[in-house]
């Protein structure tokens, strides 16, 4: 009878397994790096693919985080092999992170296929490193599991806590408007990131650490626990572990990933006030699976889900504030009506029994559906004639009386004019006026950068003004707030609505209809439209090449065209 931890099963013995000159190679070779039979015969063999990089400020304690790692591997039997990957670090790489998000899912996805892996732990956490790495692992269908790199903790600065990029937005605004002198701008500089670790805001790294942990991919709790206490250690020992569990009952996302886990996704993100830019990465994530999430779910999700942590931007607190009042754990329990709670998890147990384990220790961080932060429509799904392909809103960072707003269009052709102009005191500008940013979308930048969250002209922050209704094809950091209309689709570079928009044009915004509207003839239009040319190509060789020709809009999830789909692909010949 086979037993269950039968070696013979294993991926690697491919590799290691047969009597044959080329596996006298593949084992020769190891044995020249130290290694001998007892620490890699018949034992699984567990990727550990870190992201840890000196340009990476989010995971800075990789290098040490990983020993704890292959000490859990160890631990349980089986042989941890680290491998680096690329490392997409949101605060230095430019123009964007999103630009290289599928250079890293191609690199994750190859590295595992094409290497002697029975499982793999997936080391990330700053933003884009966590969509990039679970595309690529499930693409390979190699069983793996997800570690988070963890929030930082709180930051302080004098009698107040400092949240990653909100409050960096926030005081910069101050400090244009005159309010805040270079000495309290340097102390904020100096503190407002105390620790390793991810933005300690429910940005995109918090916000899609809470989707891997609803897609089953962490261990449960895994999402809020800080980068840099023991319990993230021990969180590092258990997932070890957990990978030589994985390769031994070949748990592979395929057998995990189902329409219900991309449910809990959604609704997790919608609960959390969480990112838009997650909306864009789980349609790419689903993709992957074979499965699909369009912007017409999350809206319909949207208006059922209330938000319910009390987390920057939309909210008050920080990360390890969520941690402490139970965490995402504690959050699904007013959720467990639109759960699907039956969905799996890498440690072979539900949604459910997660759930079981939960409580929530301070119910003003984490709320009830009975006193929510918003009641319902968090993140909104707009369309109109102005983004006939959906563009996103996140309602709950937004403020109220601007989400039904009409007023004339002030008009930025891209980046550059924007920079130029923005705060010169002669822009025809008031507080009731619409920025619109053209040429930011996946192609234009190209790359979708996060230009989103426009700044407000100076002489308006001078007056007071602290939000203004904007709209552009781009992106929004998580950490942002106001009243920013996201991912307008088609974007402007390819000919879509947004590109025929002039100064002066009058926008209207419904958020509560869920419209977004140009309110120009439709004759004016087309001759406008008759009249438009494509821009020059970005590049003519190379990766932006590459990615200019393939990446697919934003309703679509921003993947390569020829990456989307469930077909997971063979296996290395071994010759
Ligand atoms: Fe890395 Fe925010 S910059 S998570």
């Amino acid at each position: 009878m086979t037993s269950v931890n039968d070696p013979s099963k294993l991926r690697s013995q491919r590799w290691f397994g047969p009597d044959d000159l080329r596996s006298f190679g593949h084992r020769s070779r190891f044995k020249g790096m130290g290694i001998d039979d007892q620490d890699f015969e018949n034992k699984p063999i567990i990727g550990v693919l870190n992201t840890w990089s000196e340009m990476n400020t989010c995971h800075s304690h990789f290098r040490e985080r990983v020993q704890e790692v292959k000490r859990g591997v160890l631990q349980a039997g089986g042989f941890p092999v680290e491998i680096p990957v690329m490392s997409l670090g949101e605060m230095l790489m430019k123009p964007t992170t999103m630009l290289y998000r599928n250079l890293l899912a191609m690199e994750t996805e190859e590295v595992l296929r094409c290497h002697p892996i029975d499982a793999a732990v997936l080391m990330g956490g700053c933003d884009k490193t966590v969509p990039a790495m679970l595309m690529g692992a499930i693409s390979a269908d190699i069983p793996s599991v997800f570690l988070p790199a963890g929030p930082m903790l709180n930051a302080h600065w004098r009698d107040t806590t400092l949240g990653s990029g909100t409050d960096a937005w926030k005081y910069w605004a101050e400090r244009c408007a005159g309010n805040l002198c270079d000495e309290e701008w340097n102390e904020i500089e100096n503190c407002i990131a105390r620790s390793a670790g991810t933005c300690m805001t429910m940005g995109t790294a918090s916000t899609m650490a809470c989707i891997a942990e609803a897609l089953g991919m962490t261990l449960p709790g895994a999402s809020s626990i800080p980068a840099v206490v023991a319990e993230h250690c021990r969180l590092a020992l258990g997932t070890g572990r957990l990978a030589v569990e994985l390769a031994w009952t070949n748990r592979k996302p395929s057998r995990l990933l189902t329409a219900g886990s991309f449910v809990n996704a959604m609704i997790t993100q919608l609960a959390i006030g969480g990112s838009t830019n997650a909306i864009v990465h789980l349609i790419a994530m689903a993709g992957r699976a074979g499965l699909k999430v369009t912007l017409d779910d999350f809206d319909a999700w949207s208006r059922q889900v209330p938000v319910l942590a009390n987390i920057r931007p939309s909210g008050k607190y920080l990360m390890e504030d969520f941690h402490k009042a139970g965490g995402l754990r504690g959050l699904w329990i007013g959720l467990q009506g639109l759960l699907d709670t039956s969905a799996k998890l890498v440690d072979g147990r539900t949604l459910a029994d997660s759930i079981c384990q939960a409580r929530v220790i301070d119910p003003d961080v984490i709320r009830t559906p009975s006193n929510p932060i918003v009641e319902q429509g968090g993140t909104c799904v707009l369309r109109g004639n102005l983004a006939p392909n959906g563009c996103v809103i996140k309602a709950s960072a937004s403020t109220t009386r601007l989400l039904q707003h009409r007023g004339p269009a002030v008009v930025f052709e891209n980046y550059p004019d924007l920079k130029k102009r923005i705060h010169d005191p002669d822009l025809p500008v008031t507080a009731d006026s619409v920025l619109v940013l053209k040429d930011a979308g996946p192609l234009g930048a190209p790359g979708f950068p996060e230009w989103g969250m426009l700044p407000i002209p100076e002489k308006l922050l001078k007056a007071g003004v602290r939000d203004m209704v904007r709209i552009s094809d781009a992106r929004m950091s998580g950490t942002s707030y106001g009243t920013c209309v996201l991912h307008v689709s088609p974007e402007s570079r390819l000919g879509g609505p947004l590109a025929w928009v002039q100064t002066g044009d009058i926008i209207e915004l419904d958020v509560p209809a869920r419209r977004i509207s140009l309110l120009v003839s439709e004759e004016k239009l087309a001759e406008r439209k008759a009249l438009w040319r494509p821009a020059p190509e970005h590049a003519s060789r190379g990766y932006t090449w590459l990615y200019t020709k393939h990446v697919t809009q934003a309703d679509r999830g921003c993947d390569f065209d020829f990456l989307e789909g469930g077909d997971y692909g063979k296996e290395p010949d071994i010759f």
